[in-house]
């Protein structure tokens, strides 16, 4: 089962992402994550790719579409796999050749912009906390592994802002795209993160 996980930053793409992919035993493949890796590393991707991150822009397509392409051919991908942030144009979903279960994550602007400002990730398991609606047991340290929880640097509000612009310009108008496919399944991103789990457990089991 292949499946795409659409929605604008902060929908909770990375939770619902990490919870399937425990759940179906598939891997969880996040473009976000991988270019956070690549620039922490300073590998020439992540260098390339570090200035569009800062400025909450899409890194361009040359970057990224056979990065990703290559990842699905590893064997680990056999039996599917969950993206989460890619695609995030149409040049981006034409590269993907085979058919995905596409799921869209709905949450109105002004929440996303309250969950990104509270968002802290742990540095060394990449688990995400909210310091408002699900903090962690002791401020600043992952409950799971006990490491240090970072804001990332493009979850200042002003980048937020822009990248809520470039998903509205550039990645929204998939929806109609996987939409005209038969593809699309949108799913209501407010509410407990378990339900919502639940509904996207519910809806690829049928
Ligand atoms: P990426 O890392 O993909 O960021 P994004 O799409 O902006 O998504 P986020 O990670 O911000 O949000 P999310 O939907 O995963 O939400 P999360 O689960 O964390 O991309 C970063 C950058 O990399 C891009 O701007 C671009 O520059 C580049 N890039 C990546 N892929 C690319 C591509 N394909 N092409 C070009 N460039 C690319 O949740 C958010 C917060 O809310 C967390 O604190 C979480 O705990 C909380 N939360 C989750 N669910 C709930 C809930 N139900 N209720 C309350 N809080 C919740």
């Amino acid at each position: 089962m292949s499946i795409v996980l659409l929605g604008p930053p902060g929908a909770g793409k990375g939770t619902q992402a990490r919870l399937l992919s425990e759940h179906l035993k598939l891997p969880h493949i996040s473009t976000g994550e991988i270019l956070r890796a690549a620039r922490e590393a300073r590998t020439p991707l992540g260098q390339s790719a570090e200035k569009y991150m800062r400025e909450g822009k899409l890194v361009p397509d040359e970057l990224i579409v056979d990065l990703v392409q290559n990842r699905l051919k590893e064997t680990d991908c056999r039996q599917g796999y969950i993206l989460d942030g890619f695609p995030r144009n149409l040049a981006q979903a034409k590269s993907l050749r085979q058919k995905h279960i596409v799921l869209s994550l709905g949450v109105d602007a002004e929440e996303l912009v309250r969950r990104i400002s509270g968002r802290r990730q742990c540095g060394q398991c990449g688990q995400t906390y909210q310091i408002h609606f699900q903090p962690p047991k002791e401020a600043g340290k992952c409950d799971r592994c006990g490491g240090e929880l970072r804001q990332r640097d493009d979850d200042r509000e002003e980048v937020v802002r822009k990248r809520l612009r470039v998903y509205e310009n550039e990645t929204a108008p998939l929806l109609g795209y996987y939409r005209d496919k038969g593809q699309l399944v949108m799913i209501q991103g407010i509410g407990d993160v378990q339900e919502i789990f639940q509904s996207l457990v519910q809806v690829l089991s049928r």
